[in-house]
Order: C-alpha cells, then structure tokens, then sequence
C-alpha cells in the first residue's frame, strides 16, 4: 500500500515538474490554433445543418466531414502540446453563423475562414523561425500541407458557384457532384 501511495506521489511530483519544451509564446500560439480549429469545425457543423435542412444533401455531407476533419486538426494539436509538456487550454467558443442566404454565402464563408487559419499557421510558423523552435516548425509543416488543400478545395468550389449563378438545375448538379469537384480540385497536377 505504502508502495502505491509513493508510485503516485512521484508520478504527480514529477508530472508537475516537467520542463516545458517549448517558449510560452509558441505554447500560446498553439493553443491559440487549439480555439481556430475547434470553431472551424463547429462552424461547418453549422453549415452543414444548414445545408441538411435546405434540402443540399451532397453538401450537407461535404461539411460534417469537414468539420470531422477540424475536430482531427485540433485534437492533433492538443495530443503535441501535451507531449511536449506544454499545458492544454481548452476553449470556449464563439457561437458560429448559423444562417445564410444562399449556397454562394456558405462557401464564401467557407475560404473565409480556411484563409484566416492559414494566416494563423503562417504566423505560428513565424514564431518558431523567431525562436528557432525547428521541433514545432517541423510538426506544423503537416499543418501548411492540409490548408493549401483546403484553401484549393473551397475556391474551386466557390468559383463553380459563381458560374453557376442563380441556375437552380446549376445548384441541383453541384451538390450531386461536389465531392467529386472538390476530389479533383485536392489532386496533384
Ligand atoms: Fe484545420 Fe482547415 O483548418
């Protein structure tokens, strides 16, 4: 019992002793990027009911997956914080935009915000140059690779939008296709 009681001491002893491996800065920042993934992947959650109940099935589909794949970003950035002895804050988020005008409004809402994340890794990216952290450079290189893909994604989609227009038989073949265009618009050249 003895035994226990000394195991467990030391285990807490020495998870709170861990020398952080990373600067505060960096550790802000990620956490940061914590909160930017978690409200994306809410965000097109949001889309995605909206999409469900406007009678847009195939883009229904398209935005659970991708709020799936926010969730996956995020958590992948909770599980490197931790293994790198950093502390994990986890956010309260901002209510998401829940309603839109049209399909045209949903996919500019879309690059909107896949820019604003790319801008966010730029700037983490940034930091760590500053503070020679080459350890969390090298882990969010993942991370600059997955947003040229998004951003790619959702301009094709959004230029397909505006040739579409107003055509309503336009709408009915682009959610019936999109996960195709958007297959297309992510393969190499
Ligand atoms: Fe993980 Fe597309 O932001």
């Amino acid at each position: 019992m003895l035994n226990i009681l000394y195991l467990k001491f030391t285990f807490k002893y020495l998870r709170s002793h861990k020398k952080k491996q990373m600067t505060s800065s960096i550790e802000k920042l990620l956490n940061d990027q914590v909160k930017f993934e978690a409200s994306a992947s809410m965000q097109y959650l949001s889309m995605a009911s909206w999409a469900d109940v406007n009678g847009y099935n195939g883009v229904a589909e398209f935005f659970y997956a991708q709020s799936e794949e926010e969730r996956l970003h995020m958590t992948k950035l909770v599980k490197f914080i931790n293994e790198r002895s950093g502390t994990v804050i986890v956010p309260a988020l901002d209510k998401p935009k829940a309603d839109f005008k049209s399909l045209n409004e949903l996919f500019e809402t879309f690059l909107k915000s896949e820019v604003f994340v790319t801008e966010k890794i730029n700037h983490v990216i940034y930091e760590c140059l500053q503070h020679k952290d080459y350890n969390v450079h090298n882990f969010m290189q993942w991370y600059v690779t997955e947003q040229l893909e998004e951003e790619a994604v959702a301009r094709t989609l959004l230029d397909k939008l505006n040739i579409i227009g107003n055509d309503k038989s336009g709408h009915y073949l682009f959610d019936r296709d999109i996960n195709t265009i958007a297959t297309e618009a992510n393969a190499p050249e």
